[in-house]
């Protein structure tokens, strides 16, 4: 700092000389492919992570039947995790997660009589209709059917272990069960929540630090409910990718596609086997030619750092304030001063929400959240009454 810019000359002076970085990402300005090839064109090996039990393509492989799941036993493992997810291939192999395959079979089987419920109304299938199902919510569709294997799934201290070693304490475990047919479907290469959900565009309004820090928000996982050979098409990553600091503006290129495609690998999973993953890795689910069901629980856990502090219901909030907005926009149109009203007042972002009801467009995409509401209802001139009652109806859409 210059002890002698103390006159306003001295300050326009500095200011004129200083090139301050754009916060953002320019759409315009994808990185070039060779920026994630210069990233990925590494290679690991057992000695980076001493408790692996293998490496192969890339991936660390830890076998959990030898390693101690109590908290001191496992604090090397995670620091291994962490190291992996943060800095390293970005995935990592855990095998035998779960070894009493009563379990599993109870959980499949309850799996089933919610998919048998639901298989009139199934919505927001991710790969294409007939060729899969898919359990939004899995993680409360099935406490409800079936408690007993619930808690015997959800005890399994190693999933705390992984959970915390990426996010720490207090986070959130959701999950979406997926059973891919044979014949279905490869997915397209892409990131994960939360700023998978974003077009390019989207993720653009994002300052760089929060396209950064989405990626310590999430833990992306997935058990396997089945063996799953290469055949049947196991989840294929990129390793390394999610090193790529604006990869959320990049993977949607037909050309980062295609380097994916190039360049993806995937090992086969025993049933009770896990995968987990740092969720800004380039990753997409495999094509099925076997003639076995690929059937996975794929994990999401959040971290407690989403959330605000305090409770806001916008409901009340639209009720008391819905005709000072009104007379405000219908003094000023939709100005500045009516979008930051809304920006206060509604939730701008649509989750946590329930998938079934209000599912990603088939792009992908999130659905509306209760600005967008307030937004539309303000240009078309709702009562309180109306617009009201259409926040309550998201919000009972939005409920489990
Ligand atoms: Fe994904």
């Amino acid at each position: 700092m210059n002890p002698h810019a103390d006159n306003n000359s001295d300050v326009e002076h500095q200011q004129s000389k200083t090139s301050i970085p754009s916060r953002l990402y320019a759409i315009a300005d994808t990185p070039k492919v060779s920026s994630l090839a210069q990233i990925c064109e590494t290679s690991i090996s057992r000695k980076d992570y001493p408790l692996t039990s293998d490496v192969r393509e890339n991936i660390p492989i830890y076998d959990l039947s030898k390693h101690d799941f109590q908290k001191a036993a496992a604090d090397k493992l995670q620091d291994e995790w962490y190291e992996i997810l943060a800095n390293g291939p970005g995935l990592f192999v855990v095998q035998n997660m779960y070894t009493d395959q009563s379990v599993l079979d109870a959980t499949n089987d309850a799996f089933r009589e919610i998919i048998e419920r639901e298989k009139s109304n199934t919505k927001g299938d991710h790969f294409g209709h007939g060729k899969n199902e898919r359990i939004w919510n899995s993680f409360s569709k099935h406490g409800l059917q079936d408690p007993k294997s619930f808690v015997q799934y959800y005890s399994n201290p190693w999933l705390a272990r992984v959970c915390e070693a990426w996010l720490g304490q207090q986070y959130r475990v959701t999950a979406q069960t997926n059973i891919v047919k044979p014949g279905g479907a490869a997915q397209v290469s892409h990131r994960d929540y939360h700023l998978g959900f974003q077009t390019a565009e989207g993720c653009s309004r994002f300052p760089r630090g929060m396209q950064h820090a989405s990626q310590f928000l999430t833990l992306q996982g997935a058990v396997a409910h089945s063996d799953m050979p290469l055949e049947s098409g196991p989840t294929r990553f990129l390793p390394f990718s999610q090193r790529l600091a604006s990869g959320y503006m990049a993977y949607r290129q037909p050309e980062f596609d295609q380097y994916f495609n190039e360049h993806w690998v995937s090992l086969p999973l025993k049933k009770g086997d896990g995968v987990f993953f740092n969720p800004a890795l380039h990753h997409a689910a495999g094509n099925n030619t076997s003639d076995v069901d690929r059937s996975a629980n794929l994990l999401q856990i959040s971290s407690a750092f989403g959330k605000p502090m305090e409770q806001i219901d916008a409901i009340p909030l639209v009720q008391a304030c819905w005709s000072e907005v009104q007379s405000l926009y219908n003094s000023e149109g939709l100005s500045e001063h009516v979008e930051t009203a809304v920006a206060a007042i509604g939730e701008g972002y649509p989750f946590p929400t329930n998938l079934d009801n209000r599912p990603p467009a088939p792009s992908g995409m999130a659905p509306t959240n209760e600005q967008d509401l307030l937004r539309e209802a303000i240009g078309a001139g709702w009562t309180t009454e109306k617009v009201v009652a259409a926040l309550k109806q998201m919000r009972v859409d939005s409920q489990p």
